[in-house]
């Protein structure tokens, strides 16, 4: 279900904490607030589908293909089901969110899961995890993050693809470069085209109409390392 259609009183909820993280200077901080007050209930979690993003699963069919033991990372990876998805299809995932709870959360729901699930901070990313990646998953994470640092996430996303790697992004997409009203702040041509000067280029995209007025537009984008 997009933002928009959720309940009234969980986009106000959600509106205030990013406003008031914002405003405390730690965009981020709101993510864990919202995590510990849905208290297990996943109705609370606006992004929240309990399935592997359709949007991934499309790209998977197409592209995806057997991990045969590839690296994957998934990027504030929520409860868990991009990153089970890569698992059952053969790659060693590594999936990190800087909620605590919500990687609990994960661990308890998939108990036996071959994924690595971690606290960490996109911003500060590890060293290890440089260029290492032969997969890396970015959905909805980086629009969920306010255009003052969208630059520092860019890279930091780009940063863990391998020489050879591949990076899918899912996204929402806005037409112009004004700033937009969020969360969520989809990304406009400019912030894309940052991948590619981060070493990344532009192989496919599909882009999906999610409804609404004005029309929502939301796209998976699969860059290549260049090296
Ligand atoms: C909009 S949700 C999307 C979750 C998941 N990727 C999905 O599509 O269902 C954004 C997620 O990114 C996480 N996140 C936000 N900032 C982060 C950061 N700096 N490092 C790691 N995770 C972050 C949040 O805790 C949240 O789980």
């Amino acid at each position: 279900m997009a933002f928009e259609q959720q309940p009234e009183s969980l986009r106000q909820k959600v509106q205030q904490w990013s406003d008031e993280a914002i405003a405390q200077s730690d965009p981020t901080a709101w993510f864990e607030r919202l995590y510990i007050a849905a208290d297990g209930n996943t109705d609370q979690v606006p992004w929240a589908r309990l399935d592997v993003h359709p949007h991934i699963q499309d790209w998977l069919s197409q592209h995806g293909g057997r991990g045969e033991g590839r690296a994957a990372l998934v990027i504030g990876c929520g409860l868990g089901d991009d990153a089970e998805a890569l698992a059952a299809l053969g790659f060693a995932v590594t999936a990190f969110d800087i909620a605590p709870t919500a990687i609990a959360w994960c661990q308890k729901r998939f108990p036996e899961s071959p994924v690595t699930y971690l606290v960490a901070d996109l911003f500060k990313p590890q060293a290890a995890w440089l260029k290492r990646f032969d997969l890396v998953v970015e959905c909805r994470d980086i629009q969920a993050l306010p255009l003052t640092v969208r630059s520092e996430a860019i890279a930091a996303v780009a940063s863990v693809v391998a020489p050879a790697g591949t990076l899918l992004v899912v996204t929402r997409l806005r037409a112009t470069e004004a700033e937009p009203d969020g969360p969520p702040w989809p990304l406009s041509e400019q912030e894309l085209a940052q991948f590619g000067a981060a070493g990344l280029q532009e192989r496919q995209r599909q882009v999906f109409d999610l409804g609404g007025d004005p029309m929502i537009h939301q796209a998976w984008v699969e860059y290549a390392a260049t090296g």
